[in-house]
């Protein structure tokens, strides 16, 4: 059935809403925005959207992502190696062409992917090594033209550096000022270690001044000698501020010792200092320095989680001098970390699917997250009835509410093949005994 796209709030009942894996659908009405009602089989009240026994869950959440940088690849040159390096560089003579009208178009396309994709909250770093801050401008026009359907955050990201880049800590605290939501660091990108140190150490100074949270770019690095994130946790463990401070990348906790990397995970765990991965960047950015075997390039998800980390997944890319592919898919983002994380136990897969919900939601400190009555409507309808499902297949949604608003709508092409002399159908779903042998 197509629904249109109405964007204003209407009452209406989504039946046959599946809302936990293997648990039989309810029905959920919606009224002025709000989740008013959650059981099976309701009286259909106001448009009727039937999800058929297709899973039904919250908003993805993309916890990591650059706006300033998407849809850049390819100008003034693409980036040759597909080096981190080479990205920077290519990203820093992208730069002086920068203009709000520019960053405001890219950025807006791709919010409009992720919101095709079921992803209502975002937070973006946004590059601050610039005198004139023009896509820090830009992305928060951005966030309050879109404020009443996505949550976007805003980390001032301090690309190149805060001490090795010209009036670096001035630029940084000049963004706070102007409205960025959370602090970003990069102490593995600094000249010295001490620089690294003193990078750490003006973040939360500066958080703790303006009342902010912190998401610093920490260890992105095949390096098992940039260990800034032990200063992370040690200052997190020291100040108010557990459980607002995440650490993005931490690639070179992959490459420690086993026995660092224990000391490190415990801490992290302790302090309660949020991971979050980006499998997609990482997987093609890291271990080109390595001949073979070459490493992963990814943070020791499993054994955070079994620490009891918040971990979660961002995008990080889309189209730019990083990574030259990526649709906003998060779904996306979660199978690839199914896949370097080797997550694919059946008490994992839950994890990996927390990670662009749950854990990311964490990350961001979203209020009012979740499917209940008295929420917000903000829900995502799909058509195959599991997460593992959503996982495997990677579909787009079927609708996108956010606020009780259809956001985001899909119309699936239904694929044939042709089999024994006429065409089936193909739904990639398994049936419910494929399990079993025949027979049982
Ligand atoms: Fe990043």
């Amino acid at each position: 059935m197509q629904i249109p796209i109405s964007g204003s709030q209407q009452p209406m009942t989504i039946q046959h809403a599946r809302l936990r894996d293997g648990e039989e659908p309810v029905d959920i009405f919606i009224n002025q925005g709000t989740i008013a009602g959650i059981a099976p089989a309701m009286a259909p009240q106001g448009l009727v959207l039937d999800a058929e026994g297709g899973r039904v869950t919250p908003p993805l959440v993309d916890p990591h992502i650059h706006l300033d940088a998407v849809l850049t690849e390819g100008f003034p040159a693409p980036n040759r190696s597909g080096t981190l390096l080479e990205g920077i560089q290519r990203w820093s003579e992208r730069k002086p062409y920068l203009t709000q009208a520019d960053v405001i178009k890219r950025a807006e396309e791709a919010i409009r992917w992720h919101v095709g994709q079921g992803v209502l909250a975002i937070r973006t770093h946004v590059d601050i090594c610039d005198p004139d801050l023009t896509a820090l401008k830009a992305l928060i026009e951005v966030r309050e033209h879109i404020k009443d359907w996505v949550t976007l955050q805003i980390v001032a990201f301090p690309q190149d550096g805060i001490y090795c880049f010209p009036d670096g800590p001035e630029l940084l605290e000049e963004s706070l000022r102007l409205g960025a939501d959370v602090v970003g660091g990069i102490p593995h990108y600094e000249w010295t270690r001490e620089d690294g140190i003193r990078d750490v150490e003006l973040v939360f100074r500066l958080a703790q001044q303006y009342g902010k949270g912190i998401d610093i770019h920490c260890d992105e690095t095949d390096d098992d000698h940039s260990r800034f994130l032990e200063t992370v946790a040690n200052l997190t463990r020291q100040s108010t501020l557990a459980g607002r401070v995440a650490a993005s990348h931490t690639t070179a906790l992959g490459s420690y010792s086993d026995v660092y990397a224990f000391k490190i995970v415990r801490m992290l765990a302790q302090a309660h200092v949020h991971i979050v991965a980006n499998p997609l960047d990482n997987i093609v950015l890291q271990g080109r320095f390595d001949t073979y075997p070459k490493r992963r390039g990814m943070t020791r998800v499993k054994e955070l989680l079994q620490a009891g980390v918040t971990v979660a997944a961002g995008h990080d890319s889309i189209i730019d001098p990083w990574y030259p592919l990526g649709s906003a898919s998060q779904l996306f983002v979660a199978s690839m970390l199914a896949h370097i994380g080797q997550l694919t136990g059946s008490e994992e897969l839950p994890w990996v699917w927390d990670s662009i919900t749950t854990a990311a939601a964490r990350v961001m400190g979203l209020p009012n997250y979740g499917i209940a009555e008295g929420q917000p409507a903000n829900i995502v309808v799909f058509e195959e009835p599991s997460t593992v499902d959503l996982i495997r297949v990677l579909p787009r949604p079927r609708w996108v509410l956010s606020r009780g608003m259809i956001v985001a709508a899909s119309h699936a092409p239904k694929t044939q093949v042709w089999w024994n002399g006429k065409a089936q159908s193909v739904t990639f779903r398994r049936t419910s005994d494929a399990a079993m042998p025949p027979g049982l």
